[in-house]
Order: structure tokens, then sequence, then C-alpha cells
């Protein structure tokens, strides 16, 4: 039985594309409602509380808005708090980016130390070296911050010379033995040329997108909740500047957006 509804996926901006581009490349039947809580970015800088809380919000808004069958949170600051509340809250399976994320490092480090760039919420978090060792990584894993990494792509100023000063800045003084890179947060791969011009060529530089994907896929396979055709509609919302939204996402996602696809919403604080 095919399941027509679509899948959701949230992040607090436009980094979450990352995410969903990977999604619809996988999955091109499946519908899509995106969620970005443009009007609450960044989420790397605040509590966990309040991470969890805004996780909660977009989540209940995209049940609402949407009716979703299952959802991505396309967003390591809120995956590495808010998976126990959101699944303990929503009907619909729930999957985080961080799990993929250590697995796409794991699968690239060759034994070395695994430096993953992440917001100050998830390196505090500790969830990517929890993660890396459940999975069995037996070597370091070494955490930065890079806060400004996300104003940045926000903004879409996403090559030249301000993201390679910011860049090199943060990727200064890393363990020597470092082989894999994995970018932990879902803005970053728009970075990824700026990132991968600041790094021996010997580094592996990974993100979790597609096996968030593959994992998505598979989730949908055994519950029997896959779509299939026609051509799937997919929509676009934020809670605040649609237009800001529109321009970035157009490139990325390699499909034109209309200023006016991007649909404004009040995230439901209701619990
Ligand atoms: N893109 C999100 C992440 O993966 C959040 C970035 C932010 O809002 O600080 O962590």
């Amino acid at each position: 039985m095919a399941d027509d509804r679509p899948i959701g996926v949230f992040d607090s901006g436009v980094g979450g594309l990352t995410v969903l581009r990977a999604l619809r490349e996988l999955l091109p039947l499946e519908r899509t409602v995106y969620l970005g809580d443009t009007a609450r970015v960044p989420y790397g800088t605040r509590s966990a509380a309040t991470v969890e809380k805004y996780a909660l919000n977009n989540a209940r808004t995209l049940v609402q808005e949407g009716d979703i069958k299952a959802l991505v949170v396309a967003c390591n600051t809120a995956s590495a708090v808010a998976l126990p509340a959101l699944r303990a809250t929503l009907s619909v399976p729930v999957l985080g980016v961080i799990e993929p994320g250590a697995r796409a490092a794991l699968a690239a480090c060759r034994g070395g130390t695994i430096v993953v760039l992440g917001t100050a919420g998830t390196v505090r978090s500790e969830a990517y070296p929890r993660a890396l060792h459940a999975l069995g990584h037996r070597g370091e894993v070494f955490a930065r911050a890079c806060p400004l990494l996300v104003p940045l792509v926000e903004e879409g100023w996403l090559a030249g010379e301000v993201p390679r000063l910011v860049v090199e800045q943060y990727l200064q003084g890393l363990p020597a033995d470092v082989d894999t890179v994995v970018m932990g947060c879902t803005h970053y791969p728009l970075l990824r040329p700026v990132l991968r011009a600041a790094l021996p060529e010997r580094v592996a530089l990974v993100d979790g997108a597609a096996a968030t994907a593959r994992e998505l896929h598979a989730l949908l396979a055994e519950r029997g909740l896959a779509r299939g055709g026609p051509a799937p509609a997919h929509r676009l919302l934020v809670t605040d500047a649609p237009e800001q939204l529109a321009r970035v996402s157009g490139a990325f996602l390699g499909v034109p957006v209309a200023q006016d696809a991007v649909e404004l919403v009040d995230v439901l604080m209701t619990a």
C-alpha cells in the first residue's frame, strides 16, 4: 500500500536543505514539506532546553500543516538534544542526522582522529563522540565549535575571502593525525568548497546527508510507508523572511525556487 503523505523535514534555517536535497535525490517519488525556523535561527548558541522546545514546536507544526508520515530532524543541534522528546511526543517515526553522520565518518576514517565541526550546542552535547564510540570507533574524536559559519550560510555568503578566513581560523590547531572531518552541522556542506580547500588533501570531508536519506529509505520500506508516482509536490515553509530562503535554496536545490513558493508560517507553540 502506497502512503501519499509527505516526509517532514526541519532545521533552524537553510542548512537542512543539504539533507532535503539528498532525500529528494534518493527518494524522487516522496513528497516533502520542509520547515526552516528562520525566525529563531541560530539554534547552536542556545541551551538544550530551548532547542528541545523549538524542535517540538517545529514538529507539531509539520504534523498539523503537512500531515507527515515521518520526520527528519535535519539539524544536528536539535538531533543532539531533542530526539527522545520528539519520539515520545510524535506518533510518526523520527530520524536524526547524528548517527548517519557518525556512520559516514566511520566509513571514511582510516584509524586516525575524527574531527567533528559543529555548533556550540552539538559540541557541548558530546552526541558525536557518543555515537562514534557506540558504533565501534576506537580512535580519538576531537570536536570544534564553529559558530560563525551558520550566519555566513544564512546570508548566502558561501565563497570569497571572508568565509575563507573564518574557515581557516576554525581549522587551526587540529590534531596532527586527523584523517576525517565530519561536517556536524547541516549548514556546513554549503561551505564544502571552502572547507575542502582549507584541509590537506589526505583528509576526508564527510557529512551525514546521504546516509540519512538511506536510513529513511530503509525505514519507509520496512514500515510500508513508501509512496509510488506520480511526480511529487514539495513545500517549503519558513517562520520569517521567505525571500531569504528562496534566494539561497534555488541555487542549492538545483531547481529554481520562486519567492512566492516559500510559505510563511507561525510555529505551533502549544504543548
Ligand atoms: N543546521 C543546524 C545544525 O545542524 C543548526 C545551526 C544553527 O542554527 O546554529 O546544527
